[in-house]
């Protein structure tokens, strides 16, 4: 069953307040909701019946006014209950007994190594009582919750707490009070033997909030980095939105399975545990970087997306996609701008890019869906992000500032969409984004076709972009987007040319931003009096693909002397690209371009360049960027061609990278700063590149690196290199001793899984069945399941698409096992299959057999069924 947009309505009744009682068992969890209803004034559905959704519950009783309702007054219809006669308000009361210790899909309320918890977003709260559960029935929340005292010492809710006492058969209570109105899908309920962390932030208005982290006694060490986050974020939000904490109590709680990464319940958010728990000894820098980025989205949430919601599900970009923005220039803020920048694009191009020009391709604004679950995707995330990016660059920072102002002001307290998000930013600004409402109703990626031509004797260079939106599921014939696109042009001295829009212009700027509305533009540069070199999409100014005839020689050009640094990068990605490319396939006597190693060799060896920025232009592209870059993909093909380009690189770089290795070595105490993470990066880069070509030197200091490392970015940068060798024995030794340490901290494990399960020298088929079948592998846990899986067909490209068809027959086996117990997690896993009309025939023939594998299974879910189906279809 598809839902439309184009059907919405507002809801018939409203749920004023919400009045919760549970009592927590081993064999079960009995729930007692008292709702106070009344018509909503503004439907028009008149004295319908009652409908609330339900899904896997148990109904005990239903009461109307105090007054039990008889068979006939009700109908129990197991995703519904329909209550046919009511008075216009009233107080209807629900008694439901559901089975937590039993809720493998990890949806609604459920238990994680022994403590109770819930997940109710999106649609989850239906899990745990019958409820109006959507987004616009906003409702004041009261939670008593009661458990054995000894099990489960620690009862959370949102809000505050404002009772607690014993009862009998040492059992305890702790009852909840939220005064914020919110969506059922902020619920949340923690009980558990938790150790708590505190600490407190004074807020801009001189309030003292308690912040408290609750982790099971194991993690006590891993907090700080997590709390650090979380009181940089509130500061952050009150500069730079001024947005300040309205709450006394602001909690946080690690579980370690959890489906996504974390969840802004309101008051007390929950976090999967490897998005929230590290230590210098157990966690990588990445990891360090993407904690402080979640911890931030989540906490920035209770202004976008909890004072402010969303009306349906079709809006979640609304506060999705301007809480990626948000976190992503508070990261940029902390750390280093133009690495941010370069992490979010790569993210984008090569996940984003790829959802958009694949089945499940949808607009920011979806008009359809079947499973919501399926929706929390890059495209609503990180290309919602990008849109509200646009606005930001559209505006200038002064108006944008002044839009989100008004965002919050006019609708605190409201559920609303991503219209009056842009209507807000039109009014506060006064500039007109009707055209740029395209964004969020198109699907698909543009693409800009830019061509020059420099007319000497006029000193005049002309810049013509064609934009093209390509046809993706359901949309056609799609009209031209408002795009900004900056740039700049440099003269052959690497110096910036004044851009003058109209001749003799003074003052003209060296870079500019221009608007892009029509199908064809070309803009007319004068008193240019040589050829440029054009610098396009400045720091990607735009979610696009830019297409021009570059030269080798201009990205070389563009890559040591373009001003932007992150067209710096994206000149050495397109120069790799293009190297790459030309290998694939193609036979041993066509040779490695020397020029990239000429510039690779400038870029290890120069330590005055941006070290920072030099560790990313280090990264060659990624398989699965190239993948999304080709026509016809070859997996393997693409995946030997890049590898003998590290390999050629490393053999002529050989002694430079020996050299960048020991200036980047020296030992400092550990700290998560750029320089340091830089440092760390190139030094690990340097000896994974040493390592696939058996490099005797780097094979010393890659053991030596593993047995010495204080902190795990390095034992795992050492790690990761020796899996990848050849050197066999020494891979074993590593795995096998990293293991044995490590064993008792799942997050580690998780990591340890990875590396192998990415690797196409430790993870081949055979390799990947030994690992679902290790002691420390557990399907019940998502990480797990991603750890393994995940990492496989994600990442380990030239093992997946083995021409035999085995791994996708591999990967459909696992997603019919895992579509029983977490269907949300088994149609994510489906995903590298939905690409099928990416690959070479021969292998997209195979991955198609491997969904019709899954379509035949029996008692599919709702969630694999969307994304099967909508990938099998023409
Ligand atoms: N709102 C959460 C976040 O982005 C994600 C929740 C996802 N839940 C789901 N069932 N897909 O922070
Ligand atoms: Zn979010």
């Amino acid at each position: 069953k598809t839902i439309y947009l184009s059907e919405y309505r507002v809801p018939a009744y409203l749920v004023d307040t919400v009045d919760l009682r549970f009592e927590l068992f081993e064999d079960g969890a009995r729930v007692h909701s008292t709702l106070s209803v009344r018509r909503n004034p503004e439907s028009e559905a008149g004295a319908v019946p009652l409908e609330l959704d339900g899904d896997s519950l148990k109904l005990e009783s239903v009461s109307l006014d105090g007054v039990p309702l008889a068979q006939g007054q009700f109908e129990d219809q197991g995703d519904r209950l329909v209550v046919s006669q009511v008075p216009e308000s009233f107080e209807l009361t629900v008694v439901t007994w559901i089975e937590p210790q039993n809720n493998t899909r990890l949806e609604g309320l459920y238990k994680s190594s022994g403590m109770f918890c819930t997940q109710c977003e999106a649609e989850g709260f239906r899990c745990i009582t019958f409820f109006p559960d959507r987004p616009d029935v906003m409702s004041r929340f009261r939670t008593r919750i009661e458990a054995d005292s000894k099990s489960y010492p620690v009862l959370l809710s949102n809000g505050n707490d404002v009772e607690r006492g014993d009862l009998p058969d040492g059992r305890h209570f702790v009852t909840w009070e939220d005064p914020f109105p919110k969506p059922c899908y902020l619920f949340a309920l923690v009980a558990g033997d938790l150790v708590e962390k505190r600490d407190s932030f004074k807020t801009c208005s001189g309030r003292d909030i308690d912040l408290r982290m609750y982790v099971e006694p194991r993690n006590a060490e891993k907090c700080d980095h997590a709390m650090d986050s979380l009181k940089r974020s509130m500061r952050w939000d009150e500069e730079v939105y001024g947005r300040e904490y309205d709450l006394d109590i602001f909690m946080i709680v690690a579980v370690d399975d959890f489906n996504m990464g974390a969840m802004e319940n309101k008051g007390l958010n929950i976090f999967n545990s490897s998005c929230v728990l590290a230590s210098q000894e157990t966690a990588t820098d990445l990891a360090f970087q993407r904690i402080e980025a979640i911890v931030a989205h989540e906490y920035f949430h209770n202004w976008s997306g909890n004072r402010v919601t969303c009306r349906d599900w079709f809006q979640l970009s609304l506060k999705e996609g301007f809480t990626v923005f948000r976190d992503s220039c508070f990261s940029a803020d902390t750390g280093s701008p133009t690495v941010k920048r370069i992490e979010d694009v790569t993210l984008l191009r090569t996940a984003q890019f790829a959802e958009d020009a694949g089945p499940m391709a949808h607009p920011v604004r979806p008009s359809s869906y079947m499973e919501i679950s399926n929706f929390y995707t890059l495209t609503i995330y990180e290309k919602g992000a990008e849109v509200v990016r646009m606005i930001h660059i559209l505006l200038g920072p002064e108006m944008f500032r002044k839009g989100s102002d008004l965002y919050f002001e006019r609708h605190d307290g409201q559920a609303v969409t991503t219209d009056d998000f842009l209507q807000a930013m039109e009014d506060a600004s006064g500039r007109d984004l009707s055209q740029f409402r395209r964004w969020y109703e198109q699907a698909g990626t543009p693409v800009l076709e830019v061509s020059d031509e420099f007319d000497a004797n006029a000193c005049v260079y002309r810049l013509s972009i064609r934009q093209q939106i390509p046809d993706t599921p359901g949309q056609t014939n799609k009209q031209p987007q408002h795009i900004p696109f900056a740039l700049g042009l440099l003269g052959n001295r690497g110096q910036a040319l004044p851009l003058r829009l109209v001749a003799g212009e003074v003052d003209a700027p060296a870079e500019r931003v221009l608007e892009l509305t029509e199908t064809e533009h070309t803009f007319e540069f004068h008193g240019i009096d040589e050829h440029p070199v054009p610098s396009l999409l400045r720091d990607f100014s735009a979610p696009v693909r830019v297409r021009y005839p570059w030269s080798r020689e201009q990205l070389l050009f563009l890559m040591s002397h373009d001003p932007d640094g992150f067209n710096r990068w994206d000149a050495g990605q397109r120069l790799a690209v293009d190297v790459i490319q030309e290998l694939v396939g193609a036979s041993k006597d066509v040779a490695v371009d020397p020029r990239l190693v000429t510039a690779y060799g400038h870029l290890v060896s120069d330590a005055s360049l941006d070290q920072a920025l030099v560790a990313k232009m280090l990264q060659l592209p990624s398989e699965a960027y190239l993948i999304e870059l080709a026509d016809a993909a070859d997996a393997p093909a693409i995946h030997a061609a890049r590898e003998r380009v590290v390999k050629h690189l490393a053999i002529a770089l050989r002694d430079e990278l020996v050299a960048c290795y020991r200036r980047n070595a020296e030992s400092e105490a550990y700290q998560v700063t750029p320089e340091q993470i830089a440092r760390r990066s190139l030094r690990n880069t340097a000896l994974s590149w040493l390592l696939l070509i058996n490099d005797e030197e780097g094979r010393e200091l890659a053991v030596r690196q593993f047995r010495d490392a204080d902190n795990m970015t390095d034992r795992m940068g050492a790690l990761r290199a020796l899996v990848n060798s050849d050197y066999e024995d020494e891979r074993d030794r590593v795995l096998s001793e990293f293991y044995t340490r490590f064993q008792d901290d799942p997050q580690v494990i998780e990591q340890w899984f990875s590396v192998q399960a990415a690797s196409d020298r430790a993870g081949s088929l055979p390799q990947i069945r030994a690992l679902l079948e290790h002691e420390a592998f557990d399907w019940k846990n998502p990480n797990k399941v991603r750890s393994v899986i995940g990492a496989f067909a994600g990442q380990n490209l030239a093992e997946f698409h083995r021409a035999d068809g085995s791994g996708y027959d591999f990967l459909a086996e696992q997603v019919c096992r895992l579509d029983d117990s977490n269907p949300q997690i088994a149609a994510r896993l489906v995903t590298p299959l939905t690409r099928w009309k990416k690959f070479a025939p021969a292998y997209g023939e195979r991955m198609k057999a491997g969904l019709e594998l899954i379509r035949d299974k029996s008692g599919l879910s709702r969630d694999v069924y969307e994304v099967v189906h909508k990938s099998l279809a023409d």
